[in-house]
């Protein structure tokens, strides 16, 4: 059990619904602590370079629209074990996968509107965090 830090996404559709305060106190209740966050609308060449990981998947240039199709709410969280924790609160990618009572169950549409983004990895959430917090 280590001190981390994790990068968190509430998406265009979390934001929509105006459930960010919602979620945010999930992340709140479970110990994590937002040291950083920012709310701002991603243009095609941000999402783009985020995602890059995902550039040969068919999803890919749905996922860029999406996630350019209204604000986000990016933050940065810090707690003890925060990648896995932030991945067990938010539950399966496919909100039809994720267990009662995670964010994905309660807030999602979709696997692509499915309301946050978290790190998957330490390794991951590091470089996350720099692309939005280069400050950090
Ligand atoms: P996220 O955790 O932000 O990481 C990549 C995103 O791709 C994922 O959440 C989903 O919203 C999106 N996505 C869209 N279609 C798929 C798919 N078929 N499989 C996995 N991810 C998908």
């Amino acid at each position: 059990m280590s001190n981390q830090r994790t990068l968190s996404i509430i998406k265009p559709d979390g934001v929509k619904k105006n459930v960010v305060g919602q979620i945010i106190s999930r992340f709140e209740g479970a110990g994590l602590k937002v040291v950083a966050a920012k709310m701002m609308t991603l243009d095609e060449g941000l999402a783009g370079s985020f995602y890059e990981v995902h550039k040969e998947r068919p999803f890919y240039a749905d996922l860029v629209n999406y996630m350019t199709s209204g604000p986000v709410f990016v933050s940065v969280l810090e707690g003890v074990d925060a990648v896995k924790q932030n991945r067990d609160l938010m539950g399966a990618t496919d909100p039809k996968e994720a267990a009662a009572g995670t964010i994905r169950a309660d807030f999602a549409d979709s696997i692509e509107a499915n309301a946050v983004h978290g790190s998957d990895s330490e390794e991951n959430a590091a470089k996350e965090v720099s692309f939005f917090f280069p400050e950090l």
